[in-house]
């Protein structure tokens, strides 16, 4: 068994419980209009899964759902933490943008600094697209963010930023397709990206555990990592779990299937309300050289 050197982060979560959760729109290729929810068993799955994070050890905290915003309870895309600093969602669909207004409140009576990215008139940012890992703020520049808001989110949260081109429509946000485990592991499906993004994932992760578009369709990556516990949903892979227990992980896995039905899994339902960019912060090396060459020379 291999030592496990856990995340920074993943101890803390922003949820949203199911009250008003439906498929109305399509707004991806898993919504689908002519298939009912079960309101009642999303309720039940949701509660299930908010008791097994805490049983793994992190705090839930809740945030109740508007009537008006049935995807409200995929709670990863209100925005990115860094400390008591949040950058908020700017969405690509209008749809969902009252869900952004909603958390930015929310994020205000939790003592938390926010920054629109939507202000800045430079397209979509949805915060599902984002990871920190290594050294670097990870991006997707795809179906929900737009490449022009990278340059925006590295300025104002004063980080390094390393783009990901993300060109599967199925895997459109990156935590469809991208799962930090540990400072050196992650699960990673390079069938959602460009090769450019391959290279840059390649370089980034020392040890990937790799799965297919087949596996990645089950959500197996959009996961939600605990310390060493990966909570994952019922019909991942054995393959992938028998590998993360041989990396010395425990597989708790949870059925959310009523909330599949709009596209998202675990993590999609999951905000890090933890999560400190200090390993990417930007700071000068060099004396005289100002942040913003520095943010130059990276994006
Ligand atoms: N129906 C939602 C949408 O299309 C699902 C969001 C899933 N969230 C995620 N972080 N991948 O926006």
């Amino acid at each position: 068994m291999s030592v496990i050197r856990p995340l920074s982060w993943g101890r803390r979560y922003l949820m949203c419980r199911p009250e008003h959760f439906r498929v109305d729109y399509a707004i991806n290729p898993w919504m689908d209009l002519e298939s009912p929810v079960d309101q009642e068993l999303a309720l039940a799955q949701w509660d299930r899964l908010a008791a097994t994070i805490e049983q793994a050890g992190a705090t839930v905290e809740r945030i109740a759902q508007l009537p008006g915003t049935p995807d409200m309870v995929y709670a990863m895309n209100y925005g990115l933490v860094d400390g008591d600093h949040v950058a908020v969602t700017s969405f690509r669909h209008e749809q969902r943008r009252p869900e952004a207004e909603a958390a930015e409140w929310w994020f205000g009576e939790a003592g938390l600094r926010t920054t629109r990215l939507r202000d800045f008139g430079v397209g979509a940012f949805e915060a599902g697209d984002a990871f920190l890992f290594g050294d670097s703020l990870l991006v997707a520049d795809g179906p929900r963010t737009d490449r022009a808001a990278h340059a925006v989110l590295s300025r104002e949260l004063g980080v390094r930023l390393a783009s990901v081109g993300v060109v599967h429509p199925a895997l459109y946000h990156l935590d469809l397709s991208f799962c930090p485990l540990d400072e050196t592991r992650a699960i990673v499906a390079p069938s959602a990206w460009n090769a450019a993004g391959r290279a840059t994932v390649a370089g980034l992760v020392p040890q990937p555990l790799v799965i297919d578009e087949h596996e990645a369709f089950t959500f197996c990556a959009n996961s939600v990592v605990v310390g060493d516990v990966v909570v994952m949903p019922q019909g991942t892979p054995s393959r992938v779990a028998r590998q993360l227990e041989a990396w010395g992980f425990a597989v708790e896995t949870v059925d959310v299937s009523e909330l599949h039905k709009g596209g998202g899994s675990i993590r999609c339902m999951t905000l890090p309300l933890d999560t400190v960019l200090d390993d990417a912060r930007l700071t000068p090396a060099v004396p005289g050289v100002t942040r913003q060459d520095m943010e130059l020379a990276t994006v």
